[in-house]
């Protein structure tokens, strides 16, 4: 069984054929998800309604961004202004995509990471030693139009539901970046003039049922590189993240978003704002499928510490050094998704 399983290049071909997770899946003992011991009530991340951001609420939206991103580095959104059609026709699409014949899927396949359209599994196969019980389509798509040709032409209304979609949520982000430059006491634009043309990237995580899900991860805990990441996932759990020492369950609500903090954010805010530990759990008998969009800057962009939150006092001094986001970028994907975060490379040193 274990020796037909491997030939395969997708865990979403061995996952219905196996009734044991294969041993390249197997984390030690000292890394392995606990199932039992999450947080599944009580302790959640804060909700936030962003119909509000548009009244004379304004200013109370904006300090509860403020106080979510310092002491969270997660919130859901309601009232975001991507349609419900949009996200129904979006998830609709991926879980078609994964559907697909084996043959059809594994035409996008691409272990390199360089790559801006490919089909994948686990994180970096190139780099880590132990997979991940995930398949992923990962698009960048700003402009759209840059990068559509590169996008699977099947299911034939991919291309056409994907762009709807990441046209859709960029226009969210926009909304929320101006929203965070506020509630760090910037000027609205701050945060977005800082990001050169701007970049996003979407992931299409697909998790198949997993026959042992207390031995493996859908993803491991990591901190996202980006700028924000704002993640729509279908009914299924599965994402935690981790708040005082504790790994908590995000249960899914329809039609909200879950906004992360990334690296780069915290960069920006000075350690204001904390990018935080997240993972990915599996279950025995369901799929589930999420779709993160990480926003980022461009390559080329200079990222830094914003100047106005740097002040002389010794509390307050510079924590990292400048850097363009390539750099940033090429160490993420250079490392295993490490708990670590790469973010410690950047500290500035101290004069
Ligand atoms: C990711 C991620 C979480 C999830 O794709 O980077 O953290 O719920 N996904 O699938």
């Amino acid at each position: 069984m274990e020796a037909s399983a491997t030939s395969k290049l997708l865990v979403s071909d061995i996952a219905s054929s196996v009734d044991h997770v294969p041993s390249n899946y197997v984390r030690p003992i000292s890394d392995r998800p606990n199932l039992s011991k999450i947080e599944t009530s009580g302790d959640s991340i804060p909700m936030i309604d962003l119909q509000e951001l548009h009244g004379s609420n304004r200013a109370d939206v904006i300090y509860q961004v403020a106080h979510a991103c310092a002491s969270y580095g997660f919130f859901q959104i309601k009232n975001h202004g991507v349609p419900e059609k949009t996200i129904e026709r979006m998830m609709t699409v991926a879980r078609e995509f994964f559907r697909q014949p084996e043959s059809e899927r594994v035409k996008h396949y691409s272990a390199d990471t360089k790559k801006t359209t490919r089909l994948s599994t686990s994180f970096n196969v190139g780099s880590e030693k132990v997979s991940n019980w995930r398949d992923f389509l990962r698009l960048h798509c700003l402009p759209i139009e840059d990068f559509i040709s590169e996008w699977p032409s099947s299911p034939v209304s991919f291309r056409e539901v994907t762009a709807e979609y990441a046209t859709s949520v960029r226009a969210l982000v926009l909304v929320l970046l101006e929203a965070i430059s506020e509630s760090l006491g910037l000027a609205k634009d701050s945060v977005s003039n800082t990001l050169g043309k701007h970049g996003q990237h979407m992931a299409l995580n697909y998790y198949p049922p997993c026959p042992q899900p207390d031995l493996t991860f859908g993803l491991p805990g990591h901190k996202d590189p980006n700028l924000i990441t704002a993640l729509l996932q279908d009914e299924v759990s599965g994402l935690q993240v981790f708040k005082d020492g504790k790994w908590i369950a995000v249960h899914p609500v329809p039609n909200t978003f879950i906004v992360n903090v990334g690296d780069q954010m915290q960069v920006i805010s000075n350690d204001k704002y904390k990018s935080v530990l997240q993972r990915a759990v599996v279950n025995s008998d369901k799929e589930r499928i999420s779709i993160p969009t990480f926003y980022c800057p461009s390559l080329d962009a200079v990222v830094g510490p914003q100047q106005e939150l740097i002040n002389e006092e010794e509390e307050s001094h510079a924590v990292y050094r400048s850097f363009t986001y390539a750099e940033y970028y090429e160490k993420f994907w250079d490392r295993a998704l490490a708990t670590e975060s790469c973010i410690d490379l950047f500290k500035a040193s101290k004069t």
